[in-house]
């Protein structure tokens, strides 16, 4: 963290305060207000953190008004055309690109942790039969504590990138199982021949009676996915994972807590609701109404996979995966979905909206995920899941960097109090 020579000036009753301000490699000043309730005796209010950076951080780094997402420096375009999504892994984790060798040895360390521990198959079947997968991951992945509990102690770096390891390597199988349990088929194990992409379909879509070959173009649609959801600094979840990690807490249990809270529709479910939703809508002539209900303020709903806390232009995931739509539909034979069609027209009606120009809404990742992966044979209740997969190298990547800071606090918010002040208790028979 870098103080510049620039300071804050807070008066509260006509008493001022200076505070430091941090100068940032990039993105705004940040006015440091950690001392503020010793010298001044207030708290600050700000309940979405519209205005407060919660830590300091050197991975992910977003210009929302550019539209602009780099990790570790590099353009998320170059990495989803250039890279592919173990490399990406490698820059979150260790934060520069690997070489040839560092590359090859960390993709051994990888597949050589992708099984689950056999045990776990009965943690499986206690499940539900139409459990959604969302559900399982997140009781599956607090599980790992218990079977991989060599793995727990936080204090120890060894046991951290071992920990680290497990859960790249294990989501996909986690997944895929999740998958295979609520459609009945047996589960497959993972192939440590295949890329990480290749092995997650295969696992998701290969049975024991038929041979699978992995189609390279799918491979790659799904190795781009997961490289465009891999890290988005301090999202919801990521900062779900940072707040339970704060107390110390394993990092397999807070990384469930993470699956948790990308469950909800505002967040990861929106790939899933933003399907749901096209398919609602049906054909392009109901457009109109759809914009119509997301404009009005007594109506509930939302143009789903629209808008951005932090994009107010477009979110560079969505226009790399607008171009992948086209391709894997193509591929697939299907470039005239009539799901396809209806985004299109959604997207271009919504962007030569007042409403939308105004409030600066673009459509975000959520837009086009769900297309592609309904196109490769997923449902909508795996698209989340999916996008679990994808974020948990950038949870571990956040929570390791933050356990690594010596300034580590546990996350402890104040609030601003509108209850009852004191009062005696009155026994039941005289209320
Ligand atoms: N459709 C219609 N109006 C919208 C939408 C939308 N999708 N998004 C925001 N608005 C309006 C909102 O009604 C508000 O209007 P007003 O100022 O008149 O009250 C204004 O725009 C600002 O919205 P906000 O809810 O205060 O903004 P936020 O930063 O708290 O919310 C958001 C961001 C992503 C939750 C929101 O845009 C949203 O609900 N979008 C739909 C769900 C979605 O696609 N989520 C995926 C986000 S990207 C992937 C991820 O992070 O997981």
């Amino acid at each position: 963290m870098t103080k510049s020579n620039k300071s804050a000036t807070l008066t509260i009753d006509g008493k001022s305060h200076e505070l430091p301000v941090f100068s940032p490699t990039a993105g705004p000043d940040v006015v440091d207000i950690r001392k503020l309730y010793a010298q001044a005796h207030v708290f600050t209010y700000d309940p979405g953190f519209t205005s407060t950076a919660s830590c300091d951080s050197t991975i992910t780094f977003i210009d929302g008004d550019k539209g602009e997402l780099l990790h570790r420096g590099y353009p998320i375009d170059q990495l989803a055309g250039k890279s592919h999504y173990l490399e990406v892994c490698y820059l979150l984790l260790y934060g520069d690109l690997p070489s040839a060798s560092q590359l090859e040895d960390f993709e051994a360390r990888v597949t050589n942790h992708t099984m689950l521990h056999e045990q776990m198959h009965f943690l499986f079947r206690g499940f539900r039969r139409d459990a959604p997968p969302m559900a399982i991951m997140v009781g599956v992945v607090g599980a790992l504590s218990a079977f991989y509990h060599d793995s727990t102690d936080i204090s120890d770096p060894w046991q951290r990138e071992v920990a680290s390891i497990r859960m790249v390597a294990k989501m996909p199988t986690i997944a895929a199982m999740a998958f295979k349990y609520t459609i009945g088929q047996p589960f497959e194990y993972p192939r440590n021949d295949l890329s990480y992409a290749a092995n997650f379909l295969r696992m998701c879509f290969a049975v024991p009676a038929e041979n699978y070959e992995v189609n390279p173009i799918l491979e790659r649609a799904m190795d781009r996915i997961f490289t465009l959801h891999a890290d988005h600094e301090q999202n919801a979840s990521t900062s779900t994972v940072r707040l339970a990690s704060s107390s110390g807490a394993n990092p397999f249990a807070c990384i469930a807590a993470g699956i948790a809270c990308l469950w909800g529709p505002a967040h990861g479910g929106a790939n899933q609701a933003c399907l749901e939703m096209l398919r609602e809508i049906g054909t392009v002539d109901r457009i109109p109404e759809y914009i119509r209900r997301a404009k009005d303020k007594d109506d509930d709903f939302r143009l789903m996979g629209f808008g951005h806390r932090v994009y107010k232009n477009f979110d560079p995931r969505a226009t790399v995966l607008k171009q992948s739509a086209d391709e894997v539909l193509e591929l697939l034979g299907v470039e005239d979905n009539p799901v396809l069609q209806v985004a299109k027209a959604l997207e271009k009606a919504a962007l030569a909206d007042d409403y939308f120009a105004e409030k600066k809404l673009f459509p975000n990742v959520d837009f086009y995920s769900g297309i592609i992966l309904e196109a490769m044979g997923f449902p909508t209740s795996m698209f989340t899941p999916i996008f679990a997969v994808s974020r948990t190298v950038g949870w571990i990547s956040q929570w390791k960097e933050m356990i690594a800071d010596p300034q580590l606090k546990i996350g402890r918010p104040r609030q601003l109090y509108h209850g009852a002040t004191l009062r005696d208790y009155v026994d039941i028979e005289k209320r």
